[in-house]
């Protein structure tokens, strides 16, 4: 059988209001429980998990990034309280948490063994800052080693790798999505370096999503040409009916 695109909206510090959250996970669960080829994840803010967890059943719920210990630690959520909030995917590493709140390769490497060691699936989010030429630049093997650092490959099955140039997110100035070539040759430079860490296997068995301005129009060649098994999508994902169309999309991909 074909392996399930997987889909994971990143809602970020969206939307403004708990009803809203709630009508878009609403909205959202529609069209995903019509889809059983697109494996879907909505990742709100904290404040919202469980109003977006009530409204959700085939939809897997999501958190933007989680803290490795319980403890004296103001304002961090651990690993263990999403755990039992029901939580299944932990982004980890995205760029704005590098750029606007100085997270280290070193917090990353904590939180993603923390989460693994509680069965959650770990989001990692790679990519360079700045597209200097084709080649894929040696940060984002450096950006892996760190992340991965002392994670056994037992472990390994619930990790998926976000390939996400930084300058592809949607946000960002002069922002624009990466070639499917590119963001293939990427995919298969991460492969090369997970299959160098825990062996062909376990590298081939890794998902790796794409993520930076996707949308309903671009995601079809994310998925066939680039062969990505999935993508992380940040602005797309807020708008319901764009993300209906972008889920369709996805499911239609062979
Ligand atoms: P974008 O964001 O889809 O709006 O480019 C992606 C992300 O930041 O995860």
């Amino acid at each position: 059988m074909a392996k399930k695109i997987l889909i994971v909206a990143n809602w970020k510090a969206n939307p403004a209001t708990k009803e809203e959250a709630s009508s878009l996970a609403r909205k959202m669960e529609l069209v995903a429980v019509k889809l059983n080829m697109v494996k879907t994840v909505i990742a709100p803010s904290f404040p919202f998990l469980q109003t977006v967890k009530s409204k959700i059943k085939k939809i897997a719920l999501g958190a933007q990034d989680g803290f490795w210990t319980t403890g004296p630690y103001t304002g961090e959520v651990p690993a263990e309280q999403l755990k039992s909030l029901g939580v299944k995917y932990v982004i980890v590493g995205h760029s704005e948490r590098k750029i606007y709140f100085q997270e280290t390769d070193e917090m990353i490497n904590k939180k993603i063994s923390a989460l693994l060691k509680n069965k959650i699936k770990v989001v990692l989010c790679v990519g360079e800052r700045e597209r200097i030429d084709a080649n894929i630049p040696e940060i984002v093997g450096e950006q892996l080693r760190n992340a991965l650092r002392g994670i056994r490959g037992t472990e390994l099955k619930n990790l998926i790798v976000a390939y996400e140039p930084v300058w592809a997110i949607s946000s960002n100035a002069n922002s624009r999505p990466d070639t499917p070539e590119n963001s293939h040759q990427a995919s298969i430079y991460i492969r090369k370096i997970i299959a160098g860490l825990y062996g062909e296997k376990a590298s081939r068995n890794t998902p790796i999503i794409y993520g930076g301005s996707i949308n309903a129009s671009n995601i079809r060649s994310f998925m066939r040409e680039a062969k990505m098994d999935g993508a992380l999508v940040g602005k797309a994902g807020l708008d319901p009916r764009g993300f209906a169309e972008l889920l369709k999309a996805a499911s239609e991909r062979l």
